[in-house]
């Protein structure tokens, strides 16, 4: 049987992939070589969109408090340390997108490099723990129908709210990044 928990791991391998062509990214900017202000912001919209909005959106809105529901705590336990860097994650983003102009195709590089570096180490070990040790958390408590129920859920806030065909757009997106990057 599929599980909501199915869904947002293959979100995170998506996000991953985005997370290593953020370090390239970088690695170029700080080297001085490249800076593609295209191309950078192109990427920051995957992770305030997809990442952010979408895929934490669903965790928050819908699968965290699913587990709550079925008595697992937030208060002190790993649902708040997830919402947590949720919150963490976004001000990361805010610094990496401070710190480039686009229109005038330059940007703040010891202030990007930082954010990057900052929004990369967060998020690989938060993708870990979720993996590890929150999802098998919600799995165990989960009925067969709520699971069912998220996995609806998901699909109508991918289409309400983040919008048709915007997944394949970013999945079109990163495919492109990738070639150039890794
Ligand atoms: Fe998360
Ligand atoms: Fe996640």
């Amino acid at each position: 049987m599929n599980k909501a928990s199915d869904d947002l791991k293959h979100e995170h391998e998506v996000i991953k992939l985005a997370l290593q062509i953020l370090k390239k990214m970088r690695d170029r900017i700080m080297e001085k070589t490249e800076y593609d202000a295209g191309a950078t912001a192109s990427l920051l919209e995957v992770f305030s969109v997809f990442a952010d909005q979408c895929h934490h959106g669903k965790e928050e809105k819908m699968l965290f408090p699913a587990m709550e529901e079925a008595g697992i705590l937030k208060e002190n336990g790993p649902i708040a340390v997830m919402l947590a860097e949720h919150v963490k994650g976004r001000e990361h983003i805010a610094q990496m997108r401070v710190a480039i102009d686009v229109d005038n195709k330059s940007i703040d590089t010891e202030k990007f490099v930082d954010a990057a570096k900052n929004y990369i180490e967060l998020l690989i070990p938060h993708i870990e723990k979720e993996n590890n040790v929150l999802f098998p958390m919600g799995d165990n408590v989960l009925s067969d129908s709520k699971q069912n129920e998220l996995l609806e859920d998901f699909e109508k806030y991918e289409e309400n709210v983040i919008g048709h065909g915007k997944h394949e757009e970013f999945h079109e997106l990163l495919k492109k990044l990738k070639a150039e990057y890794i």
